[in-house]
């Protein structure tokens, strides 16, 4: 046989709006399909504007700006004789659509439009784009100006078509059984698919299973990166053939393109799907979709042209650990945030708990991965590590030792009081030595004394702890005073810590809560919780310890041990012999029960009394009735009193399918009667029914 075929799958680290990068990317991509031999190349969602426009979509300059992309790559010498598929917003009839646009040889054959659209929990395509309704039906669509003056076409087929090249090979977007009926044989999804804990392998099952049955190949393209939003997009890129998989890309890379390629023999598409005689059956009766020609062989002929390209190997899906996820995923998330932003650097409020620990590991971690890429001699990353680590441009270094690098561009600081442990604070300088931060021991008693003093001479009152004898709402305040203080020092330390150093620009603030604190607003407002970016936000506590265990031996870092053994506590009340404050204790519900509580409430979607039902079953045997009942009133009472706070917090990584981001993924109110009165009540009706009735059984 030898019907050859190469094709390539491209994953882009786009930037929203960006379109002189985006077209420059996706541009190289282009010659890097070409350069391997393929003849259609496919490229992400919307790869013309960056996925997350959000809003701007609603802009004409953002149609505008796409089309005047698009006519350049029209004409771009390394576009010619190559069939190329891009992604971006197109109006028809003034009804705006998702799009894919499809060339050849400066002519455009069809603009597809996304048919479902994404408008689940990050995505809300429906806010800006119509789907397509009608199903295998085009219908003329004018060419603006810009792109007729290049093509010299005015109207070109809009709808559910498939490209069929020559010798009848029939290229579509999205696998769908019925075009798989038809005859089509290579499927392509451009996603703009965003990293989810733990979930790669849902995607990847997806679209192996999508032609596992029906034959075919299927191209599965992405972006990378933090376009500018909360998520971060993991690449990815796939191809498949009949259920195997040829080739996968990278999940996690500092790498702006990346481009996929694998070759096949599509025979084994048409064999696999000719020996089924209800299939053909079947497929004999499929309604015809529109075809538009393409004018090229995207198949070679082996015995003609050569066999210089071998068919690709079938290999088996490869996944990261869940701690490599937290490892990668957030570092390459704050990687790109930092060059985009044009920052020096981070500075990180360090307090020797295990929170600011696993966000210094991450940078950690980023400082690791950029070494690791200036080593493989990408340029662009040498080219932004300079200008982040405050070189000057025509200067030849080249990040190597991951610790030199932080020490350029990570700052570090331990923010104690009179009662903070020597623990803590030797571990945080523990912590920066082994990572190799800059890193500041500071003490902060005057600052907190002089707001007493204020309020003193004020009002004439001094609040005491509850230790020494003060109230609840004394002992609070205290607390607060020292942690929001705490914030204003940190950005007065990231602004100016370059300027000591002799350099231009500043520091971004990280911040470290993570998404059971946030979700039970164990937090003070405006702490150290607030900052410009959160990259442990979504991440369990649970999870964030096997991270940090993780790190240990993988990254050598041994002083993390000491981190393990430290008892979770907010340092913020003094310490007397018999009372070390612990966070559990405070928050009266234990780590693991708020991932339960929080998956519960989120993605099952359990108010107080579906939440009580499901753990009756859940932990039965374990707690009874009353005490579950006690618990989840508990849980909702603290998270309705401090929804509040989830309004103010800092960008995170979004990671926790259970994620509290407020106002974006978690849609809620921050104002609730925290007596839960209706709900509370049946909740308390359910337990003494279960109690009845086992004293009947017992009886
Ligand atoms: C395309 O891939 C995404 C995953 O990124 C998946 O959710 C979607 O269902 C796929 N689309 C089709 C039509 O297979
Ligand atoms: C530290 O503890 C001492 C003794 O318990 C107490 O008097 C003092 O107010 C505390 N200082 C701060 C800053 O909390
Ligand atoms: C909450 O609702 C209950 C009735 O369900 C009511 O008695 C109570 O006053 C409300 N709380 C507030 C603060 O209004």
């Amino acid at each position: 046989m030898g019907h050859f075929i190469t094709l390539a799958t491209c994953v882009l680290n786009q930037w929203a709006l960006d379109f002189q990068g985006n077209y420059e990317r996706i541009l190289e991509s282009i010659k890097q399909a070409k350069a391997a031999g393929a003849r259609y190349r496919l490229g992400p969602e919307l790869e013309i504007t960056g996925y997350g426009c959000n809003d701007h979509f609603y802009e004409g300059d953002t149609y505008l700006h796409s089309w005047e992309v698009l006519a350049k790559l029209l004409v771009a010498d390394v576009c010619q004789n190559m069939l190329i598929d891009v992604g971006m917003p197109v109006a028809h009839k003034n009804v705006k659509y998702n799009c894919r646009v499809i060339f050849l040889n400066k002519k455009v054959l069809l603009i597809r439009p996304k048919m479902f659209l994404a408008n689940d929990g990050n995505y809300r395509e429906m806010r800006w784009f119509a789907s397509w309704q009608k199903y295998r039906t085009v219908e003329d669509f004018y060419l603006p100006r810009i792109i007729s003056e290049v093509t010299g076409q005015h109207t070109i087929p809009f709808g559910d078509g498939v490209i069929s090249a020559r010798e009848n090979r029939v290229l579509r977007g999205a696998f769908h059984a019925g075009q798989a009926l038809d005859g089509v044989e290579i499927f392509t999804n451009s996603s703009g698919s965003h990293h989810e804990f733990r979930k790669l392998d849902t995607r990847i099952d997806l679209i192996r299973g999508a032609t596992r049955k029906s034959g075919g190949i299927y191209l599965y393209a992405n972006q990378q990166g933090c376009d500018g939003e909360r998520v971060y997009y993991d690449g990815c890129g796939l191809i498949v053939m009949n259920g195997d998989i040829l080739a996968q890309g990278t999940q996690f890379s500092l790498r702006d393109v990346e481009v996929v390629t694998a070759t096949m023999d599509i025979e084994e598409v048409r064999s696999k799907r000719g020996d089924q005689p209800s299939r053909m059956t079947q497929a004999s009766a499929a309604p015809a979709y529109p075809r538009i020609f393409a004018d090229i062989a995207l198949t070679y002929d082996a015995f003609k042209d050569g066999f210089d390209l071998p068919p690709t190997q079938t290999r088996a899906p490869f996944y990261h650990t869940p701690e490599e996820e937290i490892r990668y995923g957030p570092a390459c998330w704050l990687w790109d945030y930092l060059r985009r932003s044009k920052s020096g650097g981070f500075f990180l409020p360090l307090s020797g708990g295990l929170d600011s620990c696993c966000t210094a590991i991450i940078v950690f971690s980023m400082c690791d991965l950029v070494c690791k890429a200036a080593k493989n001699g990408e340029r662009h990353v040498i080219a932004d590590a300079r200008r982040v680590a405050g070189e000057p441009a025509d200067s030849t270094y080249v990040p190597e030792d991951p610790k030199e690098f932080c020490g350029r561009i990570f700052h570090t600081c331990y923010m104690g009081t009179e009662n903070s442990s020597k623990d803590t604070r030797a571990r945080a300088k523990h912590l920066a030595e082994w990572i190799g931060s800059c890193h500041v021991d500071i003490n902060m008693d005057s600052i907190v004394s002089a707001f007493l003093a204020v309020f003193q001479i004020a009002t004439g009152k001094v609040p005491r702890y509850k230790v020494h004898g003060g109230t609840e709402t004394e002992n609070l305040a205290l607390q607060n005073i020292q942690a929001r203080s705490r914030m204003v020092l940190a950005y007065m330390f990231a602004q100016l810590l370059l300027w000591i150093r002799g350099r231009t620009g500043a520091l971004l603030v990280l911040g470290s809560a993570n998404v059971d604190e946030t979700l039970r607003g164990y937090f003070t407002k405006y702490d150290c919780s607030s900052a410009d970016v959160n990259p442990i936000g979504g991440i369990s506590k649970i999870d964030l310890r096997k991270f940090v265990k993780y790190s240990k031996t993988n990254l050598g870092l041994e002083i993390l041990q000491e981190f393990l053994d430290a008892m979770p506590t907010a340092e913020l009340e003094p310490i007397t012999k018999d009372y070390v404050q612990g966070d559990e204790v405070d928050m009266k519900m234990t780590y693991e029960e708020l991932s339960i509580y929080g998956t519960l409430r989120k993605v099952a979607k359990c108010g107080p009394f579906g939440m009580f039902s499901k753990l009756i079953h859940q932990w039965r045997g374990i707690f009874s009735p009353t005490e579950i009942a006690q618990k989840v009133k508990l849980f909702f009472f603290y998270y309705s009193i401090n929804r509040h706070k989830t309004t103010i917090l800092p960008p995170s990584y979004h990671m926790s399918p259970y994620s509290p981001d407020d106002n974006r993924f978690d849609l809620r109110p921050f104002l609730y009667n925290s007596s839960w009165t209706w709900q509370f009540r049946r909740i308390d009706e359910g337990a003494a029914a279960l109690n009845k009735l086992s004293e009947q059984k017992k009886e």
